[in-house]
């Protein structure tokens, strides 16, 4: 069985205090769902929101890490620093570190790769732009995403997988893949997986779809079958708006 999960990026948004209040009122409002709930703050408010969210199902979880130990990196978090306040799960390849601070699918293989040596699950994002698109290359450019930064992984390594396809050209535009479009990308991810690796492994990697998800389409994105949950930016920081993604699910 694959896991359901709805997942809030906060991006850079909401600070120590704004944090601690969504979260009081996510807590509050937070519906019995068997999806797994987590949430992305900014590295400042990770510990704070741990501590706040210890006895809550909800997850804190990482919006990027560095790959390496520690070291001579100015401005980096180092996956020990996460484990040390209980972060174990990291959206590692969003569009956003991609496209503005050059991170390439070799330097998030390393993430990656660093991320499960530390036994962390990770929230490997990818998404073909509208460019490519348009070219009928998306299929293309998804599956070199997956071969580049994940096909050297070993087997066992995709039990700590979860994907997050989001077609660039949906992020934070409004503009929402159809359905239809997120199931077809959906099941070609899972074909790729199985002829790269297994058909077990692709059935069980939960692919969470990503880009402008809001209450008034989230039923009918989830309904897909290859379609596992969502990776949420701007409806995350809304309360009620979260809230009622994750009751569609
Ligand atoms: P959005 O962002 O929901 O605001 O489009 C999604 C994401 O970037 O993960």
């Amino acid at each position: 069985m694959r896991s359901k999960i709805v997942a809030g990026n906060w991006k850079m948004n909401k600070n120590l205090a704004e944090t601690e209040a969504l979260l009081t009122e996510l807590v509050a409002k937070l519906p019995d769902t068997q999806a797994e709930v987590m949430v992305a703050p900014t590295f400042i408010s990770l510990h704070s929101a741990v501590k706040q969210l210890e006895s809550s199902s909800i997850e804190v979880i990482a919006q990027n890490m560095h790959f390496a130990e520690n070291g001579a990196y100015t401005g980096e978090i180092s996956p020990d620093m996460l484990l040390d306040i209980e972060v174990d799960t990291v959206i590692i390849g969003h569009s956003e570190r991609r496209a503005y601070f050059g991170e390439t699918n070799e330097i998030l293989n390393k993430k990656v790769v660093t991320a499960l040596y530390k036994n962390m699950r990770v929230v490997f994002c990818f998404g073909e732009k509208m460019e490519d698109r348009k070219a009928d290359n998306h299929f293309k450019v998804v599956e070199s995403q997956l071969k580049n930064a994940l096909f050297s992984l070993e087997a066992s390594a995709w039990s700590n997988i979860v994907l997050a396809y989001e077609p660039v050209w949906a992020i934070g535009t409004g503009e929402t893949a159809s359905p239809e479009q997120a199931q077809e990308m959906h099941a070609f991810i899972r074909k790729t997986i199985a002829q790269a690796y297994d058909t077990a492994i692709a059935d069980t990697v939960s692919i969470l779809y990503g880009g402008s998800v809001k209450p008034a389409n989230a039923e009918e994105i989830f309904s897909k079958p290859d379609v596992d949950g969502g990776l949420i930016g701007g409806a995350s920081l809304v309360a009620d708006d979260f809230v009622a993604i994750i009751k569609a699910i």
